[in-house]
C-alpha cells in the first residue's frame, strides 16, 4: 500500500518540517497522528517561513488534504489561530482539512496544570522542561476516560456537564495542591462553544477518509511528531512527551492497521539536540556546544529555548531504528558540521567499566554513561545544496559512516533550509 511515515529519530528537531514539506508534494493526504501544538515543524517555501504546530505540514500544496487524526490532542483555539493565519497569508484549507471527532481537545485547565506542575518542581531531576501546552494532562485525562473529546463540543449539555466536572476537580488541585487561581467556567464553555462552530466545517470521519484513500491506492504520508526518544514507551522516561511518536502511534493514532504502512522514513540531524531536561549522553557543553548552538540556529520553533546540542549517538540511533522499522534515512543539517573538525560520534556507552549494546532504561544509568567517540575527519566550506557527487569526501565518508553503523541507506539529505535544498539518492518513496 502506498503509505510513507516520516518519523524523528532523535529528541525531536530533527528537521522533519523540511522533508514532510517535501514529500507532501506527491501525497493526497498528510496525517498528523499523536502530539498537539507542542509540535513545530518550519518551512520555507517561496522566501517565507512557515511554522506549523497542528495543521499538518504538507498544507501549502493546493492538491493536498490534511488530516488530523484522533491520536492528536488538539487545542482548538490553537488550531483555529493556525488556520486564521494561514489563510491571512493566502493558505486556504476549506474542504482539504479533516479534523477527527474522536481526537482530544485540550483545554486551558490542561496548560495550567502542565505549568503549575513544572513550576513545583522547580529545577530538580523531577521537572520535565514541558513545552506547558497541556499535552501531558491532557493525554492523561483521555486515559484516565474523562477527556472531552472534539465530538462532545457539540453536544451542547454534554460538553457542559463534562466542563464542569473537569474544571471542579482540576480547579480543586491548581488551588489546593499548586496555590493556583481557579479557572472560570463560562469564559472557557464560551470559548469553546464559539471555536467548535467556527471548526465545524472541517471535523469528520478521519479515519474512513484515510483507510479509503489506502484502498484506493493513493498515497499516505504520516507525519510524526517530536522523536523516538520523547516516546513515551521507548524514550527517555520520565523525560518523554505523553504520545507514541513512533511508526507503531499511526495505527491506534490515525485509525489504520499495522500493515497499511510500506515505508518508513527516519529523519536525524548530523548531529544531535535536545530541548527540555533529560539524560544526553553525547551533549556537549560549553562553548563548542553553543558554537554549534549558533551555526545550526538551534532555538525552539514553538517555545524559542535554546536546544541543548551534542553529537551523533550511534547508540540511540540504532535503538530507534530498529523499534521504528526505519527502511531509508534522511540525513539534515550536514550543512552545520562544515568547519567542525574533527567530527565525533558516539559508538558506545561505557558504564563503570562496562560496555552497553544499548539505550538503557534506567535514566540514571543513561545520565551517568560515559560515550565512547570514534573521531572522523571533518570538512570546510559550503555544500553543494542539489549535487552530492560534488560534496566534500569527508562530507561523504560522514554519510556512509551513518550508512554503515545503522545498516539504512541514507534516502535523502538535506544541505539547508530551502526547498530544493534536498537531495534523493534512492529510488522514490512511492517506488
Ligand atoms: P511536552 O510534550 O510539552 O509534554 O514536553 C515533554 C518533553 O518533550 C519536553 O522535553 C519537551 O521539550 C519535549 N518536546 C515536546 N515536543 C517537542 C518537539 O516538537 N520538539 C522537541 N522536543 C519536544
Amino acid at each position: 500500500m502506498p503509505a510513507a511515515a516520516v518519523i524523528g529519530l532523535q529528541w525531536g528537531d530533527e528537521g522533519k518540517g523540511k522533508v514532510i514539506d517535501a514529500l507532501a508534494r506527491d501525497s493526497k493526504l498528510v496525517v498528523r497522528y499523536q502530539g498537539g501544538a507542542n509540535a513545530g515543524h518550519t518551512v520555507h517555501a517561496n522566501g517565507e517561513k512557515f511554522v506549523f504546530h497542528l495543521v499538518p505540514t504538507g498544507a501549502l500544496w493546493p492538491g493536498v488534504t490534511s488530516v488530523i487524526g484522533p491520536g492528536v490532542v488538539v487545542d482548538a483555539p490553537g488550531l483555529l489561530g493556525e488556520l486564521d493565519e494561514l489563510k491571512a497569508r493566502g493558505v486556504r484549507l476549506e474542504g482539504r482539512l479533516v479534523l477527527a471527532e474522536r481526537a482530544h481537545v485540550v483545554f486551558p485547565y490542561h496548560k495550567a496544570l502542565d505549568e503549575a506542575r513544572e513550576a513545583s518542581r522547580g529545577k530538580d531531576s523531577s521537572r520535565l522542561g514541558t513545552t506547558k501546552r497541556g499535552i501531558g494532562p491532557c493525554y492523561a485525562d483521555k486515559a484516565s476516560r474523562t477527556g472531552i473529546r472534539v465530538i462532545d463540543l457539540y453536544d451542547e449539555q454534554r460538553f457542559s456537564d463534562l466542563l464542569r466536572r473537569n474544571l471542579d476537580e482540576k480547579n480543586a488541585i491548581l488551588k489546593h495542591l499548586y496555590g493556583r487561581a481557579p479557572l472560570e467556567f463560562d469564559p472557557i464553555r464560551e470559548q469553546y462553544s464559539e471555536t467548535a462552530s467556527r471548526l465545524r466545517p472541517y471535523v469528520g470521519d478521519s479515519c474512513s477518509l484515510v483507510q479509503g484513500a489506502l484502498e484506493h491506492d493513493e498515497r499516505v504520508l504520516f507525519e510524526g511528531a517530536q522523536g523516538a526518544m520523547l516516546d513515551l514507551d521507548h524514550g527517555t522516561y520520565p523525560y518523554v512527551t505523553s504520545s507514541s511518536t513512533l511508526t507503531d502511534g499511526i495505527s491506534s493514532g490515525a485509525g489504520v492497521p499495522p500493515t497499511a504502512l510500506g515505508r518508513a522514513l527516519g529523519v536525524l540531524k548530523a548531529y544531535t539536540t535536545r530541548v527540555g531536561d533529560g539524560p544526553f549522553p553525547t551533549e556537549i557543553p560549553g562553548e563548542q556546544g553553543q558554537k554549534l548552538r549558533e551555526a545550526g540556529g538551534e532555538y525552539g520553533a514553538t517555545t524559542g529555548r535554546p536546544r541543548r546540542t551534542g553529537w551523533l549517538d550511534v547508540v540511540q540511533l540504532r535503538y530507534a531504528a530498529r523499534l521504528s522499522g526505519t527502511d531509508g534515512l534522511v540525513l539534515t543539517k550536514l550543512d552545520v558540521l562544515s568547519g567542525m573538525t574533527p567530527i565525533k560520534v558516539c559508538v558506545a556507552y561505557e558504564v563503570k567499566g562496562t560496555r552497553l549494546a544499548t539505550v538503557p532504561a534506567d535514566p540514571s544509568v543513561l545520565e551517568a554513561v560515559t560515550p565512547v567517540y570514534e573521531e572522523l575527519p571533518g570538512f570546510e566550506g559550503a555544500l553543494d545544496p542539489t549535487d552530492y557527487d560534488r560534496f566534500p569526501k569527508a562530507a561523504r565518508d560522514y554519510v556512509a559512516y551513518i550508512e554503515r553503523a545503522l545498516g539504512v541507506p541514507v534516502s535523502f539529505v538535506s544541505t539547508g533550509p530551502a526547498r530544493d535544498a534536498f537531495i534523493r539518492r534512492g529510488p522514490s518513496v512511492w517506488s
